[in-house]
């Protein structure tokens, strides 16, 4: 059996809908999902023996591009020393302290298995710490699929067109208010009328889950006042920002401390890893130390942390961030002068290597903006842009990544397919 068709048939026989998670299955584009085998640089191979240029860089960890060399000799080396233990490891304690180092507000940190463990995490301390139970979060944002986070949530929840999830509790989704993203106005209407209740605020800082979306100025101080105002915890979620655009959170960045942050994907290096950290007084509310409770086998597994480490010292080391800026400016002036020539329903939202192409005209701001999307043509422009050999995320709603690996001609040639790619997009109005 070589090709992805086959493969994908036979996986659907004991997988549901055949994949090990959604925004994996090809259901808004249409078509079978690919099926890979390898992965190299930013290329990627599938069963079928075809090469392509990959946008996806698995949702965000591969920030140096797939099998790094130095990542690989740190996990075959962390492999053969014992794979887990169960018990404390010095590389957890440097691990730590690494990260303490590069983000201010993280003054303590407790690694876990993934960014939904994270923010579960987030979200119990937040709780615990407070004695409060509700939480405000933001339309389109996702942050993993815990059940209080699955109102409103972006990523594959909005690719799917499912509004809450099945199997929430009532109770649990009615303790969660939901504000549009960048609206202001709309949180301290919720802080005016429910702060005394308000255990939490949570925001992707840089959301990448309707697609990517920017903080406008102010919006991350205007929470972070919001939150102090009546007593709240300010979480940034930055599961997908973390170390995607300086060997630091984009809190740290932008000079917001929130008090807790959480994190996963670039700061496992490709392995499966999630910490949350912030303040030591809330931190230190977390077992054994204090009575929020959490624990996990896996946790501070040493080949996640070594992979980890290893993808955080090339960061610190080599500071690719100015040229994945480059890249990524390359990548948008070329689109926008494609827009510009052809008159297209166009439009690009891009900061640092992280970029989406919205099949709409005018800017994207929040979630409203994006849900008007022509997700025909995003879907017309995907499988085009992958008969020239170029993997994007096969959603309208998500965020695609340019890696260390993705070299000019690299991001000259993604210009030149999608300039091919876009003639039968739909014109917008003059
Ligand atoms: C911002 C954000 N938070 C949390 C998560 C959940 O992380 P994981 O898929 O590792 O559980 C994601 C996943 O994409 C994310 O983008």
């Amino acid at each position: 059996m070589t090709d992805s068709t086959s493969w994908f048939s036979r996986g659907c026989r004991v997988i549901p809908g055949g994949v090990n998670s959604p925004v994996r299955s090809f259901n808004s584009v249409g078509g079978v999902p690919l099926v890979v085998k390898s992965g190299h640089g930013c290329m990627i191979r599938t069963v079928e023996q075809t090469e392509l240029v990959d946008y996806c860089g698995s949702w965000g960890p591969l920030i140096l591009g797939h099998a790094h060399p130095e990542v690989v000799d740190a996990v075959r080396t962390a492999a053969a020393g014992g794979m887990t233990f169960g018990i404390h490891t010095a590389a957890e304690v440097e691990f730590a302290e690494l990260i303490c180092r590069l983000v201010p507000s993280i003054e303590k940190i407790r690694l876990v298995s993934s960014g939904t463990e994270a923010v579960m995490t987030a979200l119990r301390l937040v709780r615990g710490v407070t004695g409060r139970r509700r939480l405000l979060k933001f339309d389109g944002c996702y942050h993993g699929h815990t059940d209080a986070m699955l109102v409103a949530a972006g990523s594959g929840l909005l690719t799917g067109g499912i509004n809450a999830s099945a199997g929430v509790p009532s109770g649990i989704a009615d303790d969660v208010f939901v504000a549009p993203y960048n609206d202001l106005n709309a949180v301290n209407a919720i802080v005016d009328a429910h702060g005394s209740e308000l255990a939490g605020i949570i925001v992707e800082p840089v959301a990448g889950n309707m697609g990517l979306v920017l903080p406008e100025p102010g919006f991350l101080a205007g929470l972070r006042s919001a939150a102090d105002r009546c007593g709240a915890l300010l979480i940034f979620d930055e599961v997908i920002s973390g170390f995607r655009l300086a060997p630091t959170t984009y809190g740290a960045l932008c000079g917001i401390r929130p008090d807790l942050t959480t994190l996963g994907k670039i700061i496992g290096g490709g392995m499966p890893i999630g910490a949350v950290g912030g303040r030591a007084d809330v931190m230190d509310a977390l077992a054994p130390s204090g009575k929020v409770y959490q624990a996990g086998t896996l946790s501070g597994n040493p080949v996640a942390v070594a992979a980890g480490r290893t993808t955080l010292e090339i960061l610190q080391r080599d500071n690719p961030y100015p040229e994945l800026d480059a890249r990524g400016r390359c990548l948008e002036a070329g689109i926008r002068s494609i827009i510009d020539k052809r008159g297209v329903a166009l439009g690009i939202n891009r900061l640092g290597g992280m970029f989406t192409l919205f099949f709409r005209q005018g800017p994207v701001r929040n979630l409203a903006d994006a849900k008007t999307c022509d997700t025909r043509a995003h879907a017309a422009f995907f499988h085009a842009m992958l008969k020239q050999g170029i993997y994007l995320p096969p959603s309208q709603f998500e965020t695609a990544f340019i890696s260390t690996a993705h070299s000019k001609q690299h991001v000259e040639a993604f210009i030149a397919a999608a300039a091919d790619c876009l003639a039968g997009t739909p014109h917008g109005g003059t």
